[in-house]
């Protein structure tokens, strides 16, 4: 994911147009900020770029979902059905709003398996929030009819797939909300940021004023604004935006480099008949930050895990299933209920519970998976190399296995 390899002159350019100012902050300062309004200008970029009719830029992409369940009417007691792979701050942002999350099967598309989603809902479900992990999607057509069946919010967690598509769509503007982050490793940056994306007038009104303390922007100076609801601070600075303003710009080419480069890693991995590919709903759309593999066991998968890591080979290879922050396996802080201060009781009951689900079926599917992030920066030499090097690792684990057996 790697908005950060491309930093260059128009970024300092964007940065320096709000030092000029020293305007640091997106409202107010009219006069002394003399027209420069990079939140706002980036606002109106994602919108075009990725055909949403609203965007709400945020503090982090974990503030974007907080911000995005709260607008949506997400709150206390309302179940929200997500996946158990994801990044930690999926289930932070549903625990943020007093909602419960939980946590259902994984499949090869490496994102919620519809069947599973369905089996969990209940009186008190309110939302589907798939998270598109690694670049690529849910089966969105799948959750979307559930949703539609069941009166229920779908909510994309789209901060690792900027610039994905589904059947031509952005990834993050088919649900009644997307969010992105914009943190460091992020397809674009802005060092720390995130956005909500809707194409409802009344969400987005609502995320306006949930992100700045609840002000309604509409007075004549921030001192004359009323607040139609409670809010928080979750804002982005102008110097975060304009980063921001900068990276955007450039995410064709990104899209294409990333594009060019997991194709050819992937025609080499694929000269391993035992080595089979993510499901990818929409093939087309797959923003490529990642190439997901799985090898045929988890005994196997470890093993060539080991072997990388012995080679010196393994950056930039993710075993997720052993990952603290990316599986449930390793989430005992939430299993075990660790929190700072009290979950409400339908919360605490729904994550206790979660240390006796049974994940084997997306066990099956994640101790199998590695995930090879994508690298703007490498040459065609050094993909051919990179891939040798895992080719022969494999081979040589597979080969011992035959004798072993
Ligand atoms: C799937 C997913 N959701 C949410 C987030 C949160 O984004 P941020 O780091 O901007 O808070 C991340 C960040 O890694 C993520 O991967």
């Amino acid at each position: 994911m790697p908005g950060f390899e491309f930093f260059g002159a128009e970024e300092r350019k964007q940065v320096n147009d709000v030092l000029e100012t020293g305007i640091l902050m997106r409202y107010g300062f009219d006069g002394p900020r003399k027209g420069i309004w990079k939140s706002v200008e980036l606002e109106q970029e994602i919108c075009k770029t990725f055909g949403s009719k609203y965007a709400q830029l945020t503090s982090s992409g974990t503030a974007a979902l907080t911000t995005a369940m709260a607008a949506l009417g997400i709150g206390a007691g309302d179940e929200v059905i997500m996946p158990c792979f994801t990044f930690v701050a999926s289930f932070e942002a549903v625990l943020s709003v007093g909602a419960v999350p939980v946590l259902v099967d994984v499949d090869d598309t490496l994102t919620l398996n519809p069947e599973s989603v369905k089996k969990a809902i209940t009186s008190n479900t309110k939302c589907i929030m798939p998270v598109h992990m690694c670049g690529s999607m849910a089966d969105l057509d799948a959750l979307k009819q559930i949703c539609t069946d069941h009166h229920l919010i779908l909510l994309e967690d789209a901060c690792q797939s900027i610039g994905a598509t589904y059947k031509g769509k952005a990834l993050g503007t088919i649900g009644d909300a997307g969010t992105f982050s914009f943190d460091f490793v992020k397809t674009i940056t802005c060092a720390e940021g995130g956005v909500v994306l809707t194409n409802n007038e009344d969400t987005y009104i609502k995320c306006d004023g949930y992100t700045d303390h609840g002000h309604d922007h509409r007075g004549a100076d921030r001192g004359a604004d009323l607040h139609p609801f409670v809010g928080y601070n979750f804002r982005i600075s102008e110097l975060h935006a304009a980063v921001g303003l900068a990276q955007i710009k450039k995410l064709d080419t990104f899209l294409a480099i990333q594009k060019k480069n997991h194709s050819q890693l992937k025609s080499i991995l694929a000269q391993v008949p035992e080595i089979s590919f993510r499901s990818v709903p929409d093939e087309k759309g797959d923003s490529c930050t990642f190439l997901s593999w799985f090898l045929p066991t988890e005994a196997i998968t470890k093993a060539v895990v080991n072997a990388l890591k012995e080679q010196n080979i393994l950056a930039g290879n993710f075993y997720w299933y052993a990952n603290n922050w990316h599986y449930i396996k390793q989430w005992s802080h939430l299993k075990e209920s660790t929190t700072l201060n009290k979950l409400n009781e339908a919360q605490k009951t729904a994550v206790l519970k979660l240390q006796t689900q049974d994940f084997s079926v997306s066990d099956a599917v994640m101790g199998r998976c590695i995930s090879t992030a994508i690298t703007l920066l490498w040459t065609e030499e050094q993909i051919a190399e990179k891939g040798a090097k895992i080719v022969a690792v494999i081979k040589k684990v597979l080969a011992q296995e035959t004798v072993g057996a």
